[in-house]
């Protein structure tokens, strides 16, 4: 039995400099997988709008959606630490939509805590949450919710301006009362400055080393072929393997070689004459 790690233990973790390894998942059997590897946390992320349902980028993504999937990962997650990432428009009109919202993701959407996206501007919308109870993950540097405004999906945090910029974020997160911080697509130099300034964890992805690291699904089996960042690691090409798979059942049916003799229901004992007299009125 593997004890469900919590806050504190997360805490524990960076002061011990252990590394933390998060992944995201949508569904069920993914969040199972991940759990029975030894996952220490789980992320519902909004990037399920691009990987699982097909959308040009995350900002489509609705709450009822994010809701449906966070169930279903928990049901095959029921040991891990899981994050609902709040989709775009779902805490940026004001504190009361951010705090409504980060409930369902905990009462619908049996999460243990959410993320969202945002520093210095956002700052109010965490303590409003982290007021209600409910514990929060910031999410600075490249924020994919709001690209446009950051003029695409860059880097960010590459020179002094753009670095004090994040450091601020992240400063601003940890002081509206976030459990941990992300850091998204920002120079491994910057990302170490505030994992060493902020007392709460610091989680990267494509931000160099920190306490912890997070990939998307998608980019980590292959499963997303549309684009991959540059920092993301490939493991496994499950496209590939699911491609082949899909080519030899074609195969096989179109050949006569499913379903075979192994796949079929045979008709009870002592019941082959009355079939037959059965097919007889019918003809
Ligand atoms: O939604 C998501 O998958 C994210 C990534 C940056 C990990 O937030």
């Amino acid at each position: 039995m593997v004890k469900k790690l919590n806050r504190w233990d997360f805490l524990e973790m960076k002061r011990e400099g252990r590394q933390c390894v998060l992944v995201t998942a949508y569904d069920f059997p993914t969040a199972s997988f991940a759990e029975q590897a030894g996952m220490d946390m789980i992320l519902v992320g909004d990037s399920l709008g691009m990987v699982l349902l097909g959308y040009s980028s995350t900002v489509p993504v609705t709450m009822e959606e994010c809701l449906i999937l966070c169930r279903a990962v928990r049901r095959g997650a029921p040991d891990t630490w899981c994050i609902g990432d709040m989709p775009f428009m779902s805490y940026q009109v004001s504190a009361e939509q951010a705090v409504e919202n980060a409930g369902r993701f905990i009462k619908d959407g049996d999460m243990d805590c959410v993320k969202l996206e945002g520093g210095v501007r956002m700052a109010g919308r965490i303590e409003a949450i982290r007021d209600a109870g409910i514990l929060v993950m910031g999410h600075v540097g490249l924020t994919p919710q709001s690209s446009a405004a950051l003029g695409g999906f860059k880097a960010q945090g590459r020179d002094a301006a753009g670095a004090r910029a994040v450091i601020e974020d992240a400063l601003a997160v940890e002081k509206a009362g976030a459990f941990s911080v992300m850091v998204e697509g920002v120079p491994r130099e910057v990302t170490n400055f505030i994992a060493e300034k902020l007392r709460i964890p610091v989680y990267g992805t494509g931000a160099g080393h920190c306490d912890g690291q997070v990939q998307v699904v998608g980019d980590l089996l292959g499963l997303f072929e549309s684009f991959t960042p540059k920092f993301a690691k490939k493991y496994a090409d499950l496209a590939q393997v699911e491609i082949r798979a899909f080519q030899a059942y074609i195969d096989d049916v179109r050949h006569g070689r499913y379903p075979a003799e192994e796949h079929a229901y045979h008709v009870l004992k002592g019941e082959e004459e009355a079939l037959k007299e059965l097919f007889k009125e019918y003809a």
